[in-house]
């Protein structure tokens, strides 16, 4: 067992999310093992209330840090780090003159590992303990994310991207190498495979890809959602709704379902642990849908600020009740920072409830990112699933030591902070990743 000594925020899975922290100035955070090995938080409290019981426990005291639950990042693509900060008129053109050309080169071995080092790295560097991530087409991009979040035991799900269609015939997947399988056959083929090899490895998770419907067949989509019937258990991410081009197209190819969303649902392709990011341009009758399939939205709002896509409806997604989390969206988004995230979320949400004249709550801002995040990733305590996003006794040790001193201005400014909503929304709208002094995983002993 270990502990630390510090400020301490953790939540309460009961109550709302702008009110859900729990925050002790002076806390105390004990890790241990479970039977299985894995650390989890075996307590959590005031320091003034555990001292005595841990005594005995190696103690390392963090003065003037704070320590958090590890941050949940529920989409982003890890070869698209060099594609950030690349402009064009929207989606569609973007893709074409950025963002498929650098896929393309993930058809090397090499470079796929390189990229998946950084990518790990960066994530790790910046407070992100679980990530939702893409790959691409080229089997060799899974492998390797795979062993290199393995290395570092990082909880990471992802799988290979799904397009037989409408992309540069070198991104496209692959026909068998002798020709007995189309490239449509061969990479649901490859996707089970790869779901053999990976899902539950560590604490890998394997999620069945169709990059978005226009780039699938309707063979292959009826094919993933063949997949993700039989596997229950492994996730699905893909994008919808996103840009009007792009949904225009979408409903052109599929007009046979009753929108954008629908033909997901229409192959099998919303249920739990499925996950689509953007969900920007949706109707009531779509957001019932997620809902009532029990999928979830990630939400991106640098990538959709950044790409001129649109803004996240967060009161009429609270109102249909289906659940949701931030992202980054890396590399349509434009940092790997959480707290970048957070404070794009926060603009995005004050737009559209200006008529409030208020957006969300710094509390709100932080759940979105861990336990919320957590919960629409199906990975926060239900049905067995471990638990993460949170400091609560149980759940996986995956935290940072933040540091509010970090900068001569955050050092100014969260002095002056009188309440956690103060210090909380002075992190996320000054913070970025100087303040992650430490980013722990939890370790299995
Ligand atoms: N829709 C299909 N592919 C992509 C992608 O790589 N990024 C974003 N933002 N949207 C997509
Ligand atoms: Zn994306």
């Amino acid at each position: 067992m270990k502990a630390y000594r510090a400020a301490v925020l953790r939540f309460n899975p009961e109550r709302e999310p702008a009110s859900a922290a729990i925050y002790e100035e002076d806390g105390l955070l004990v890790v241990g093992p479970k039977a299985d090995g894995t650390q989890v938080v075996q307590a959590v409290g005031a320091y003034s209330d555990l001292r005595q019981q841990f005594s005995s426990v190696p103690t390392e005291h963090l003065p003037g840090r704070l320590i958090a639950p590890g941050f949940v990042d529920m989409h982003l693509h890890y070869a698209q780090t060099n594609v950030m900060g690349s402009p064009a008129a929207g989606l569609l053109p973007w893709l074409e003159k950025y963002t498929f050309p650098e896929e393309e080169r993930f058809a090397a071995r090499d470079y796929c590992a390189e990229a998946a080092q950084f990518f790990i790295a960066e994530l790790l560097r910046n407070g992100v303990t679980t990530a939702l991530a893409f790959a691409t087409s080229h089997i060799a991009s899974v492998d390797a994310l795979f062993t290199a979040a393995l290395e570092h035991r990082m909880r990471l799900i992802t799988g290979l991207c799904l397009m037989d269609r409408h992309a540069p015939n070198k991104l496209l997947n692959r026909a068998a190498p002798d020709g007995a399988l189309g490239a449509t056959e061969q990479s649901l083929i490859d996707s089970e495979a790869l779901i053999q090899k990976w899902q539950g490895r560590g604490r890998l998770g394997y999620a069945i890809t169709p990059r978005f419907a226009p780039s699938c067949s309707d063979a292959q989509l009826r094919g993933a959602g063949e997949l993700a019937a039989k596997y229950p258990e492994v996730w699905i991410q893909s994008h919808v709704a996103e840009n009007a081009d792009e949904i225009k197209w979408a409903r052109e190819l599929f007009p046979q379902s009753r929108s954008y969303l629908a033909t997901y649902g229409d192959f099998g392709l919303l249920r739990p642990r499925a996950v689509y990011a953007h969900c920007l341009h949706l109707d009531a009758t779509d957001r019932a849908l997620l809902r009532d399939a029990g999928a979830s939205a990630a939400i991106c709002p640098t990538s959709n600020l950044f790409l001129g896509s649109g803004f996240f409806d967060y009161g009429a997604a609270d109102r249909a009740g289906f659940r949701y989390g931030l992202a980054s969206d890396v590399g349509g988004g434009t940092s790997f920072s959480p707290f970048h995230t957070m404070l794009a979320a926060y603009y995005v949400g004050g737009e559209g409830q200006s008529k409030a004249g208020m957006s969300l709550a710094p509390q709100q801002l932080w759940w979105q990112h861990t336990l919320g995040a957590g919960q629409a990733l199906g990975l926060a305590g239900a049905h067995g699933a471990p638990s993460i996003g949170n400091l609560q006794p149980g759940c996986e040790a995956d935290f940072v030591v933040l540091n509010p001193q970090a900068t001569p201005l955050l050092a100014r400014r969260t002095a002056s902070a009188n309440s956690l909503d103060e210090l909380l929304f002075a992190l996320i709208v000054l913070g970025d990743d100087r303040l992650v002094e430490r980013t722990v995983i939890s370790q299995k002993i």
